[in-house]
């Protein structure tokens, strides 16, 4: 793995990200030494991708750990507090964020002392950002047995090293793949209105000496109509106990036009993307700013005064998908049984 696309690092005190906002034409680093500046980054997308947001996070909590005056274990706990409310209002629909957001407070919690919480949380960060990568390799190595030499594999969004701190799930798939000496092709979708897929898919895969092509979200139907594509993958935000996947807005469409052209569709996704608790109902999908809809690169392109829909993400039921690839395996139909198994 190219240590130039490491998503999220940890150096002198400081949490380094990606710019994934100047991609694809500079790769530009953002240090961040309060937790507030990476509330901003996830916020506004300077990171994005469920894993990574995730692992930011945690390291948020780290720098405003380190940066508390505290003089007691409840006051630092306080001050930690703080910073999680602040973390966890930045974006609704990835689970990872909460996740790791809970599994660090709770470290915190289990300290005796200032110092021993502020290692802790550091230390968990660390294992976190290390998880996320080995994760990632162990998705690609379950994965890889479902795609096959001389498939052209369709991918929405970006699920890849730029999603996670490296390697990348649906992405790290294709990876995986392409290590095991099988040739591939790679279409990605532009993933409108952010462009992720234009922006950041195409971008690593080409990175990466893929041979990756891209279409507009509107031709997929056409493409597989013309037999174009044998496979799709995809990453997801959050997986239901049921199986119904919550993932990048148009995801549902391709999946829909999958099943109707009997293509196999794919999701890929660490344990740390499941929700075991909630009901499809129950989860917030994001509903981002207007103008991402409204301009193209800074130029108005719609009315004033028309409504606009801008809903971040989709869920995709389980009937649509053929299987869920994560870390400790691949589960099939029926999920309500599949799921709960792998974390037994
Ligand atoms: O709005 P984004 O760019 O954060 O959305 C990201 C996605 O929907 C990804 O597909 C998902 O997080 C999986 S990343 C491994």
């Amino acid at each position: 793995m190219n240590i130039e696309l490491m998503t999220v690092k940890w150096e002198d005190e400081s949490v380094i990200l990606i710019d994934q906002t100047k991609l694809p034409s500079k790769l530009e680093y953002v240090r961040c030494k309060r937790y507030e500046q990476i509330a901003d980054c996830i916020k506004n997308m300077v990171v994005r991708g469920a894993p990574a947001i995730g692992v930011a996070a945690a390291f948020g909590l780290a720098l405003a750990a380190l940066k508390s005056k505290s003089k007691s274990k409840e006051e630092l706990i306080k001050d930690l507090e703080v910073a999680y409310n602040t973390l966890r209002s930045t974006r609704p629909t990835a689970v990872n964020l909460f996740w790791a957001l809970e599994r660090i407070m709770k470290k915190a919690r289990e300290g005796n002392d200032i110092e021993s919480i502020k290692k802790n949380i550091l230390d968990e960060a660390l294992t976190m950002l290390k998880e996320d990568i080995d994760v990632n390799k162990m998705i690609g190595f379950n994965g890889s047995s479902l795609i096959d030499d001389g498939d052209t594999v369709l991918t929405h969004c970006n699920a890849g090293a730029l999603a996670t701190v490296a390697y990348g799930t649906a992405l790290g798939v294709l990876r995986a793949v392409k290590e095991h000496g099988k040739k591939i092709s790679v279409v990605a979708t532009e993933t409108r209105p952010v462009m992720q897929g234009s922006r950041l898919t195409a971008f690593e895969l080409k990175h990466d000496g893929f041979d990756v092509s891209l279409a507009p979200d509107t031709a997929i139907g056409s493409l597989m109509a013309r037999g174009m594509i044998n496979k799709v993958i995809v990453g997801a935000d959050r997986v239901l106990k049921s199986g119904h996947v919550f993932n990048k807005i148009g995801t549902y469409q391709i999946a829909v036009l999958a099943k109707m052209h009997n293509i196999p569709f794919y999701v890929a996704a660490p344990l740390s993307s499941f929700d075991l608790k909630s009901k499809p109902d129950e989860v917030i999908i994001e509903e981002r700013k207007y103008d991402e809809v409204t301009s193209i690169g800074g130029r108005k392109l719609v009315p004033k005064g028309v409504r606009i829909f801008n809903p971040a993400f989709d869920m995709t039921p389980p009937e649509l998908i053929t299987a869920i690839i994560t870390e400790k395996g691949i589960v099939k139909q029926p999920y309500d049984e599949s799921i709960p198994r792998l974390f037994r």
